[in-house]
């Protein structure tokens, strides 16, 4: 199939230079080549592997029958919605990251679509490379979503870790957060939740059958958030975290809200840290299901984005079957090969001396040392080596003998 990309920024040319690097993956997974033909941007890109396939008038893509899906990263309501309605009318699916293009004119779009027989998808418009919109209309399709609740937005995420975390003052982390370009261009959308309202808006859409739009939500930001705030958090044994929540209420309504919450520490979600976001489904069967991961970013975006392009392919060739090959024989390593470290705990005739043994062996261990353990004794965790280079070291050592052997994770 070949594509087109509106709008070449971070997550546009992170989509084209995935499809240009992976071409094999392509072929393997959606079943034919994915090629971009053209992008679509005010820039020229002279000299760059992009500059060929530039073009300036929408209709140059939408007019062409050779595009089958058409990539929609240029960000805002217009011209992005007069460019997806043109090209969904032509019969092009359209894969989009925009959010606040979702959030405001999905309803619109879908119809447009299912008139023309395309697909429109936008996965990454919540959340980044978290799958979390395939997952609440697909997988979890048999549940009714009794609830959700997430940290939607990584730069607030990230501004209340470093305040919470370095006791660092909001407009020195909103600083740090707009240098590592975490921050969107305009930091009013993170911090005052507006960017997680546009989300949450979706995700209650999804969950709840109906469009949900981010003026009728209840949105708060982090603007106002303290130090002392983040303190008295703590003895309370909690974390700030900014939260986007919906739940279906008894008399049939949606409940939806933005706004910061004390979460205690012992839900997982007050865990999450950084620019990482998760979200927190619970369903009627299912009960509650967490995904988490990088809610943005180039690569982790343009991951989304292409995986839902390799969807309206293999939807193309109504092509919805799960498939792999034949078993090939030695396709599994060796367990013994792979690298890994070992905790390993056992006894020693002479302590001291097997300490010495040991460390040289290894070349260096980390001694672990435990309350009332006996006194021949000795735990130890070693450095990273394939299994059996560890485990011969190991059968090797001379009085010494090993009683647990567990092996480290990462
Ligand atoms: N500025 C957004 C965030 C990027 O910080 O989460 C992805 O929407």
């Amino acid at each position: 199939m070949k594509i087109a990309v509106l709008g070449c920024g971070t997550v546009g040319s992170g989509v084209v230079d995935i499809l240009d690097e992976k071409k094999e993956l392509m072929v393997k997974s959606a079943g034919e080549e994915i090629s971009v033909k053209y992008i679509l941007d005010i820039r020229d890109f002279t000299g760059s592997p992009y500059e060929s396939r530039i073009v300036k008038d929408i209709d140059i893509i939408a007019e062409d029958e050779e595009i089958g899906c058409v990539v929609e990263t240029m960000g805002g309501v217009e011209p992005a919605f007069t460019f997806c309605k043109k090209c969904l009318s032509k019969g092009k699916s359209v894969v989009t990251s925009n959010k606040a293009l979702v959030a405001a004119k999905a309803q619109e779009l879908f119809k447009t679509a299912r008139e023309n027989n395309a697909a429109f998808m936008f996965e990454a418009a919540v959340c980044g490379g978290i799958p979390v919109i395939r997952t609440m209309f697909s997988a979890l399709s048999a549940n009714n979503i009794l609830s959700f609740s997430g940290i939607l937005n990584g730069t607030t995420n990230f501004i209340l870790t470093k305040m919470i975390d370095e006791k660092m003052s909001f407009d020195t982390a909103l600083k740090i957060a707009q240098e590592k370009g975490y921050a969107e261009k305009d930091p009013t959308a993170d911090v005052d939740g507006l960017d997680a309202g546009r989300k949450t808006c979706i995700l209650a859409s999804i969950a709840y059958g109906s469009h949900v739009y981010p003026e009728e939500i209840h949105t708060e930001g982090i603007r106002n958030i303290t130090l002392e705030d983040a303190a008295y958090a703590a003895n309370a044994g909690c974390r700030i975290k900014l939260l986007g929540k919906a739940h279906k209420l008894n008399n049939g309504k949606i409940g939806a809200i933005v706004c910061p919450f004390l979460v205690n520490t012992s839900s997982l979600i007050s865990d999450v840290n950084g620019v990482y976001n998760a979200i927190s489904i619970t369903g009627d069967s299912i009960g509650d299901v967490l995904l988490y991961g990088q809610g943005a970013g180039k690569e982790a975006t343009a991951s989304a984005v292409t995986g839902d392009v390799m969807e309206c392919v293999r939807l193309k060739k109504n092509e919805k079957h799960y498939f792999w090959e034949e078993h090939k024989d030695n396709v599994l390593e060796d367990y013994m090969l792979y690298e890994t470290a070992l905790f390993v705990r056992g006894y020693a005739k002479n302590k001291e001396d097997s300490l010495i043994n040991i460390r040289e062996a290894f070349g260096g261990v980390r001694v672990i040392e435990r309350e009332d353990a006996p006194s021949n004794e000795i735990a130890f965790i070693t450095g990273r080596a394939a299994e059996k280079e560890l485990r011969d070291i190991l059968s090797e050592l001379r009085d010494f003998a090993p009683a647990s052997v567990i092996r480290m994770l990462d």
